[in-house]
């Protein structure tokens, strides 16, 4: 079962990265899957750094956190695109999909690309609760 896997996703999946809450988030995602019924949550904290323009500041990702009640897919995924966008800005952040998180893991099998919307449409919908709540 687990060599349908690749080294990345059996990483991620033994050793996720930044499991767990953030207290207060300026941002909360929430996505069910509508194929399994899973759920996953996202936590980001938003922070402003001068922009690479040198012009004003703009808004990053200093922290992101997750909960999931997903599978091993999900919670590879998750762990994945935590790593990813942490420092990046909210606009490239809004771009990452859940095609580029499943090839930086070196893919997933085709029935547990499903898996990875989890990840992403969490994030963007923490990013879209934190543009919200401005
Ligand atoms: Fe539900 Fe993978 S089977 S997230």
């Amino acid at each position: 079962m687990a060599d349908m896997y690749s080294k990345e996703v059996m990483d991620h999946f033994m050793n996720p990265r930044n499991v767990g809450e953030i207290k207060d988030a300026s941002g909360v995602g929430e996505k069910g899957n509508p194929t399994c019924g899973d759920i996953m949550r996202m936590f980001i904290k938003v922070g402003k750094k001068p922009s690479s323009g040198g012009q004003g500041m703009e808004e990053v990702i200093e922290d992101i956190k997750f909960q999931t009640f997903g599978c091993g897919a999900a919670v590879a995924t998750s762990s994945m695109i935590t790593e990813m966008v942490i420092g990046k800005t909210l606009e490239e952040a809004e771009k990452i999909s859940n095609n580029q998180v499943a090839e930086a893991l070196g893919g997933l099998p085709p029935i547990k690309m499903h898996c990875s919307n989890l990840a992403a449409d969490a994030l963007h919908d923490a990013i879209e609760n934190y543009k919200k709540s401005k």
